[in-house]
């Protein structure tokens, strides 16, 4: 028993903050961004919620999939910067979808999440125990940004990619994925609930650290994670599955930043070409970013019947991780 994508769908806010803008804001400029990490432009919630912008895009994955709310027996919402944590996210979706045959819970795994989705997904259908999936990577990563760090500011960015899936009786292709906790501190973000923030919320106390409610990132460390990660994860998965690296069509990577996808293409001795990218237009999405590529590469006609695809993530936790599809 295999899974099928039989539809994506994305939504990106028309809100958009140039590096432009960002240099207004810290010391940074419009061709450094470009330099080091491929963004021109991200796209900023103005008004959207990460509820929201999930439940546009997994509404357009319904529609291009042909099917019906009611048939939903399972909805996943993979991110880390949901407007609610009660209820989770997935059930706010499966409300305005009117879903109401769907279990829903969310998924936290940072930038691997829409792939530890997709396997969790993958793996209830291959089981039997559910016919059909609606995965969905949503983020509202500005509102976890902080502003006048030049560090972290100059990378993410908003939006949401949604997958429907159903069980198939294809061949099922095993995903790969670790997790190094150790290694942790490279990329974190505190909780305001914390019994320590909420007894000591004013600045001089030393257990406050307001920027620890921000994304904080030792970037250098977390790029040379993956790019010595993603590889040897992608190799992984390739031989689990006795897969030629030749055999595959297209490498979906995490965007994450355009050197990272570079070095990763070259360290498998694979034409820069076969890694799609849109990190320019949308900045570092997190979960969200691998579902949006996805989505516009089938909506533009890139995936053809009977392509591998792999995708990877990678980020926080340290998590990472690989799954491969064959497109039908
Ligand atoms: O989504 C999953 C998790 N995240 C990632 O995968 C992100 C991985 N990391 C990265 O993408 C990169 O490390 C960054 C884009 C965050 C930073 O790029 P970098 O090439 O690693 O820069 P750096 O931190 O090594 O800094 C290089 C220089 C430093 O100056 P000196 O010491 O060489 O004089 C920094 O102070 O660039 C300086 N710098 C900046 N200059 C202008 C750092 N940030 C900026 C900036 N604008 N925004």
């Amino acid at each position: 028993m295999a899974v099928n994508i039989c539809g994506t769908g994305s939504y990106i806010p028309s809100h958009v903050m140039d590096n432009d803008g960002i240099a207004g804001l810290v010391d940074t400029s419009d061709q450094w961004i470009r330099e080091r990490t491929g963004v021109k432009r991200r796209h900023i919630v103005d008004g959207e919620t990460t509820v929201s912008m999930a439940c546009e895009a997994g509404l357009q994955a319904l529609r291009q999939a042909d099917v019906a709310a009611e048939e939903i027996d399972l909805i996943l919402v993979s991110t880390i910067s949901s407007n609610v944590i009660l209820p989770c996210a997935a059930c706010e979706v499966q409300k305005r979808l009117r879903a109401v045959n769907a279990t829903c819970f969310d998924l936290s795994a940072a930038c691997t999440g829409f792939v530890l989705a997709y396997n969790t997904a993958a793996a209830y259908l291959a089981g039997g125990i559910y016919k059909t999936a609606l995965v969905i990577g949503s983020e509202s990563l500005s509102n976890l940004t902080n502003w006048k760090d030049r560090g972290t500011c100059i990378l993410f960015g908003d939006g949401a990619g949604a997958a429907v899936l159903k069980a198939d009786a294809r061949r099922m292709y095993f995903p790969v994925t670790h997790s190094d906790g150790g290694k942790g501190g490279a990329l974190t973000l505190k909780s305001r609930h914390d019994w320590n923030v909420l007894n000591a919320p004013v600045q001089g106390d030393e257990r406050y650290n307001g920027d620890e409610f921000f994304m904080q990132m030792d970037g250098k460390a977390v790029f040379q994670f993956a790019v010595k990660k993603v590889p040897e994860v992608i190799r992984e998965t390739l031989e689990r599955n006795g897969v030629s690296q030749e055999e595959i069509s297209w490498f979906l990577l995490h965007q994450a930043n355009k050197r990272i996808v570079e070095s990763v293409a070259k360290r498998l001795g694979e034409p820069i070409e076969k890694f799609p990218m849109n990190i320019q237009e949308y900045g570092n999405t997190s979960s969200a970013s691998i579902p949006i590529l996805l989505d516009e590469m089938n909506r533009r006609g890139a995936l053809k019947k009977g392509q591998k695809l792999v995708m990877a993530g990678f980020g926080a936790g340290l998590t990472w991780g690989a799954a491969l599809y064959e497109w039908i």
